[in-house]
């Protein structure tokens, strides 16, 4: 089934309760949750206590992307705060086959990140550890940016492993970019799920999530 995971760093931070509550009625299927250190990427925007903060107000599942550096050193505090999927870029840590342990070991679905310069092969040896595997289709950092199309490739093959392999059991989620002329082609690649910030938070909620959902069922 496809999903769609809005991105709440484009919702207004002075009123998030609302605008996820809002989400949850216009038929998001997850929460992404954008964590940035500053560091790992040149944006802050804030910690698990927003997490925490946000488990108790909806039912949808929480979508935790820690673009974040030596992300194993906050592993334990997203998992307390409610995480349902934490995920963790290859190349914010020397670590990341025990990263993905101490995710798992926290009782939380775990999520390994490529950036758009990182082939599928840095990660293939965690393949069969991960419950998502997250193809960044800009450059993390921001909002608003353009689809890179050539990352389709990426998500292709990781498509063509799962289906090769029986030990493989993740889905794919694309993030950056995705809009109603994007979707479509992620799709077709075999993405799974699909993050939109600001395309959703542009007009409509409810329309908006219903055109990428259409879009992305046509394209399959
Ligand atoms: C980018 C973040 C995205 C971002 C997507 O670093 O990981 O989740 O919010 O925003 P849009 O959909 O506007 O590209
Ligand atoms: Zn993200």
């Amino acid at each position: 089934m496809k999903q769609i995971a809005p991105s709440i760093l484009s919702a207004d931070f002075m009123n998030l309760q609302r605008d996820v509550q809002n989400l949850e009625k216009a038929g998001a299927d997850l929460l992404h949750v954008d964590i940035m250190d500053g560091m790992f990427v040149p944006n802050m925007s804030f910690g698990p206590q927003v997490v925490t903060g946000l488990r108790p107000l909806t039912t949808l599942g929480l979508d935790v992307h820690l673009m974040v550096e030596q992300p194993e050193r906050y592993i334990e505090q997203f998992a307390a705060a409610g995480s349902d999927l934490i995920m963790i870029h290859a190349e914010a840590t020397q670590h990341l086959y025990r990263g993905l342990q101490m995710i798992k070991d926290a009782g939380v679905k775990a999520g390994v990140v490529i950036n758009p310069g990182t082939p599928v092969s840095a990660i293939e040896p965690v393949l069969s550890l991960v419950d998502q595997v997250l193809v960044m289709t800009v450059n993390p950092g921001f909002g608003g940016q353009k689809f890179i199309p050539a990352m389709l490739d990426k998500v292709t093959e990781l498509a063509t492993y799962r289906d090769q392999h029986a030990d493989a059991d993740y889905t794919i989620e694309v993030d950056g970019g995705v809009n109603d002329q994007t979707i479509g082609a992620c799709a077709k690649a075999g993405a799974d799920v699909f993050v939109a910030g600001s395309y959703t938070f542009a007009g409509d909620l409810a329309t908006r999530i219903a055109t990428l959902k259409q879009a992305a069922h046509d394209a399959d």
